[in-house]
């Protein structure tokens, strides 16, 4: 097998950019593409392969930029479709993919369509929304409740029926069982193709189809207090509805118009139905978006079970993915803390399939308290004080000394994080030990070994505690991979063999080279690619 021959999407590494985050060029304090097309060459430095961008188009921004106004329009925001097209063609040029964030699930209450569906019950686009009459005696037509609190129904008081949002009130769901409405967001997929893109992030994927009949949600027997509203029903209605499948089919059929494009799906299940969306004979999304290292116990035991779950549940062909963060979660150097943060880094980038990095892990950017009057979410100020905001993983990318970390010239949009005065581009790419240069070398490593992407995966047998061990094969090629989840020293014997082996890459980016014997001594949270010579 050669590079060359597998698809950029199974073999590259997908870097996730929140656009409002990366870099300001006209110093309004919010990120711009101009900005994101000045940091095109680090994003090479960096090494990886294609960019997503959360959405960019026009949006009145109450869920900044999820709620979206206009599927061909950029947001004057983030600048304009020349704008976009030269940081399109630049990318390109760089040998990097562009995969941009589609947003099907609801529009904005702004955007023309819900406008004209609000304006009487008789309007042609009446039915491109899902609009219900009160339960009988009144109220909300069910107790569906929103992602972000509250009921997930809002009524209109002129027509005297509700339209359903699965999360803010700005954000009307599509009703995605009419036919219209699968072919105008189709066309808008194809606008986007034709100008070149590489594929598309989908939006909240499973939530396109409801219940035709609109009933109730069951009640969630393990929820408490301190979670997010939502967590009182099981969603067993409101999404994940068997004929959903049929959609993401069809947005599959118009990707496969175009060779080489990619369609990824945001889904949040538990695994067995989370890969019920490669589709039937895998006709859905090519990588159905694999959030499981971020909600599982951080020790070696839970995730080698986990990764040995998710390598069984793939459906054959099913290509695997792993994601460490987004702009929806916590920080992975929060979860799991500075030192773990780089077995975290060598995990995702030497487990089989694609891995997504979240822009800013790469410097190891912590979480950022954000004071109450700073508070940009609307999630936190509907649920205030349960941790939910999300505000805390969006902070600006730190690049360089100067007051605003180098992402803008004037006060950012959201608090930057304290650290920015070292915890920076500048500082760590000249420190050849720093966690940016290990998520370099990892890359690079990636790049060089085909193995780590596409080789075979199997767990190793050891008696450390709390140490995972696995081995990746490919053709004539072997690495074997340790990872001290653990805060001590612990010696790892390996399987017995005649080769030599040495160290190729060290989370310490110390000892490569150093020979390995029939054991390897790992330090405190220490992780080791050892190679056969
Ligand atoms: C997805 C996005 C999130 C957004 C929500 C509603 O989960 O990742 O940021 O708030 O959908 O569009």
């Amino acid at each position: 097998m050669v590079a060359y021959e597998i698809a950029w999407w199974k073999r590259g590494v997908v870097y996730q950019i929140y656009p409002r985050s990366f870099q300001d060029s006209n110093s309004d304090g919010i990120g711009d593409l101009e900005g994101i097309r000045s940091r095109l060459d680090y994003l090479v430095w960096l090494g990886v392969d294609a960019v997503w961008l959360s959405p960019i188009f026009l949006s009145p921004m109450a869920d900044f930029g999820y709620d979206v106004a206009d599927y061909r329009v950029i947001d004057p925001i983030f600048g304009s479709l020349e704008d976009f097209d030269r940081l399109l063609a630049d990318v390109h040029r760089r040998g990097l993919k562009l995969v941009l964030d589609f947003v099907p699930n609801h529009t904005s209450i702004a955007h023309a369509w819900f406008r004209e569906s609000l304006s009487s019950r008789t309007s042609a686009k009446r039915d491109w929304y899902i609009w219900r009459d009160p339960a009988p005696g009144g109220g909300p037509p069910n107790n569906w409740l929103s992602n972000f609190g509250g009921p997930a129904w809002t009524l209109d008081p002129v027509s005297g029926q509700y339209y359903h949002h699965a999360f803010l009130p700005e954000q009307p769901d599509l009703n995605w069982r009419n036919p219209a409405v699968r072919e105008a967001m189709y066309e808008v997929l194809k606008f986007w193709l034709d100008r070149g893109v590489d594929g598309f992030r989908v939006d909240v994927i499973w939530h396109l189809i409801k219940d035709r009949e609109f009933r109730d949600n069951p009640p969630n027997p393990a929820y408490d207090s301190r979670q997010a509203e939502i967590n009182r029903f099981l969603q067993l209605y409101s999404a994940d509805q068997p004929e959903v499948h049929e959609v993401v089919a069809e947005m599959r059929a118009v990707i496969d118009l175009y060779p080489d494009r990619v369609l990824i799906g945001e889904i949040y299940l538990p695994l067995e139905r989370l890969v019920t969306y490669y589709g039937h004979d895998l006709s859905g999304a090519h990588l159905p978006f694999n959030f499981q290292l971020i909600h599982t116990a951080w020790n070696a035991r839970e995730i080698a079970a986990l990764i040995h779950d998710y390598e069984i549940a793939l459906p054959e062909g099913g290509w695997p993915n792993w994601v460490l963060g987004n702009h929806d979660q916590s920080r992975v150097a929060a979860r799991v803390g500075k030192a773990q943060a780089r077995i975290a880094a060598m995990l995702l980038l030497t487990l089989r399939g694609t891995p997504t990095l979240y822009y800013g892990d790469e410097i190891g950017l912590d979480r950022v308290d954000v004071a109450p009057e700073f508070v940009q979410d609307p999630w936190e100020k509907n649920e205030p004080g349960l941790g939910l905001g999300r505000d805390p993983e969006r902070t600006p990318m730190q690049w360089d000394q100067a007051q605003y970390a180098g992402f803008s010239r004037v006060t950012p949009w959201v608090p930057l994080a304290p650290s920015h005065d070292h915890c920076n581009v500048a500082v760590l790419r000249d420190d050849p030990q720093s966690i940016l240069s290990l998520y370099r070398a990892l890359m690079e490593t990636r790049r060089k070994h085909l193995v780590l992407s596409v080789g075979d995966y199997a767990q190793l047998f050891t008696s450390a505690p709390d140490v995972l061990v696995y081995e990746r094969e490919l053709g004539a090629e072997r690495l074997i991979v340790l990872l001290n989840f653990s805060s001590h020293a612990q010696e790892v014997s390996l399987p017995q063999t005649d080769a030599e082996r040495s160290v190729l890459l060290s989370t310490f980016l110390d000892r490569s080279g150093e020979s390995v014997g029939r054991a390897v001594n790992l330090r405190a949270h220490e992780g080791v690619i050892v190679e056969y010579c």
